[in-house]
């Protein structure tokens, strides 16, 4: 029942999406000038919302948009309705709906759907991750030399030390590839499917990662702070690799990788 409703309303939510993408929709601005909210967040949050509330009205809800609706019980649905929202604004097809399900604060099930792409990504802990239902793995990369990486920058925190333009910086200086795809929901996704080697980021909330950090960890991947610690998508710091740059990747970061 929980997956059921799951994938209806990652499909609700990814249908309005695609309908609305290259449309007129009102925008504005939240903690920046570039911090952006369409109405199509709202809308795609309230199909949600709705879908959630018919077969569990006692859940836990936590979505970016109108934050925590709090409720006394061992499930809570993490909700980000558009990931990707000013490539969305723009028309840029790289923007998806994540939706992650916590039981007793592990995450159990996530779902992550970019209609532009047809690709919808799906896992529930020990069963696996899945792209449009076909099994999917992390790459088999060794070296962060010659790796493809990923990362997202914040709109505010870039200049401290061994932050996102410091730590970009150093890799690029290397030579090696590192993306900016402005979606983490996504970025994780493509993380599990094998297409990047490793994606990292400085400053995330819980509903960027929720889905996607289980996504990368069923497909075989390892997902930590920059520690090295076990992820929790409540602290800002994430690492999500194909496990096998994890640690070397952890030292590029920390500025300790010679
Ligand atoms: C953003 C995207 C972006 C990441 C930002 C997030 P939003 O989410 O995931 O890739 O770099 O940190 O805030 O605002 O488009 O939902
Ligand atoms: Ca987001
Ligand atoms: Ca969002």
């Amino acid at each position: 029942m929980i997956k059921s409703t799951l994938i209806k309303a990652a499909q609700a939510s990814g249908k309005l999406i695609q309908e609305r993408i290259n449309g007129k929709f009102s925008i504005e601005k939240k903690a920046g000038p570039n911090d952006l909210v369409t109405e199509v967040d709202k809308a795609s949050e309230a199909v949600i919302m709705e879908i959630i509330r018919e077969s569990f009205p006692d859940h836990f809800i936590l979505s970016e948009e109108i934050g925590e609706v709090k409720m006394d019980s061992s499930y809570k649905w993490i909700i980000d309705p558009i990931d990707g929202t000013v490539n969305f604004a723009n028309g840029i097809p790289l923007c998806c709906v994540s939706i992650g399900v916590e039981k007793e604060g592990e995450m159990i099930m996530g779902a992550v759907y970019n209609p532009m792409m047809n690709e919808f990504y799906f896992a529930e802990r020990g069963q696996g991750a899945f792209l449009n239902d076909q099994p999917i793995h992390v790459s088999k990369q060794t070296e962060v030399q010659y790796s493809c990486l990923v990362t997202g920058f914040p709109y505010t925190y870039l200049d401290m030390e061994n932050g996102p333009l410091e730590v970009f910086s150093r890799l690029i200086r290397k030579g090696i590839p590192v993306r900016r795809l402005g979606s983490a929901a996504i970025d994780l996704c493509w993380v599990a499917a094998g297409r990047f080697d490793g994606f990292y980021e400085h400053r995330l909330n819980a509903w960027d990662s929720a889905a996607g950090f289980l996504l990368v960890e069923e497909a075989g991947g390892r997902v930590t702070d920059f520690k090295g610690n076990h992820y929790s998508p409540y602290q800002p710091h994430l690492v999500a690799t194909n496990g096998l740059i994890h640690e070397e990747l952890l030292r590029w970061i920390s500025n300790t990788h010679q």
